[in-house]
């Protein structure tokens, strides 16, 4: 089967569930023929909603976050089968903002990501520099960090339920994207991680999206770079006919 590209959205903190619902009424009908599968992951409260209005469309949802246990006292948090249950079928993790934010660390998302295999949600794991690692040439280091604690644990056989994103801290919301070809470099890095921790043929097939101020302008170029399988989108995917000019040119 060919792989098909994905745009995915990240709407952060953004979006009641009325204003959800009426996105993607609106964007549903301007992407009937795009090529890439469409994802988007509005807040815990919009999610319903969502699902409810993406029923019968090409666009899945998810949710930008997930508790690793299944239950109990975690005043605040969602657990994986509880997305599952409202028909989330993906759940971002290791997103750089809940890394510096709120002090997710790679054994945490690890955690994370193991259960939402078990729960049957296909995670997007985030992986990414900061500017202060690039500038130290720490790139390859942290990147190689982040992804093996990331999949610590995880069977082969369930290696194709990750999707993995990477995104340089010094990109996202900064309106700095990475070159294409800088961003070539570190996603053929990343394919050869894949190598070495599973194999060529899960490499082949893995996706690996790219994040950090992508828009409809900066779009093509980067899904022409051979091991960008994607993009992962913040600011550009609030807006309905924005996101829809970059799920049309993906
Ligand atoms: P941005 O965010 O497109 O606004 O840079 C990307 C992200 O954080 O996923």
């Amino acid at each position: 089967m060919e792989k098909k590209n994905i745009v995915a959205g990240n709407w952060k903190m953004n979006k009641t569930n009325q204003e959800a619902k009426e996105f993607i009424k609106n964007l549903a009908p301007l992407i009937q023929s795009a090529r890439a599968s469409v994802y988007i992951a509005p807040s815990f409260t919009a999610l319903q909603e969502s699902i409810l209005a993406a029923k019968n469309t090409n666009i899945i949802i998810g949710a930008q976050n997930m508790h690793d246990e299944v239950d109990g006292a975690f005043t605040g948090e969602v657990s994986g089968i509880m997305l599952k249950a409202l028909g989330c079928e993906f759940v971002i993790l290791g997103h750089s903002e809940r890394r510096h934010i709120f002090q997710e660390d790679n054994t945490f998302i690890n955690r994370k990501l193991i259960r939402a295999l078990k729960d049957g949600l296909n995670p997007i794991l985030c992986i990414g520099e900061t500017q202060k690692e690039r500038d130290e040439k720490k790139t390859e280091i942290v990147l190689e960090e982040q992804f093996l604690k990331g999949i610590q644990n995880v069977a082969k056989k369930d290696a194709l339920n990750i999707i993995l994103a990477y995104e340089p801290v010094w990109a996202i919301g900064t309106g700095k994207t990475a070159t294409p070809k800088i961003a070539e470099q570190t996603h053929a890095f990343i394919r050869k991680l894949i190598i070495k921790y599973f194999d060529k043929e899960i490499s082949k097939k893995m996706h690996i999206l790219y994040g950090g101020s992508v828009k409809a302008q900066n779009v093509e170029e980067l899904m022409q770079q051979e091991n960008i399988d994607g993009v992962l989108v913040g600011g550009a995917s609030l807006e309905y006919k924005s996101f829809a000019e970059i799920i049309n040119k993906a």
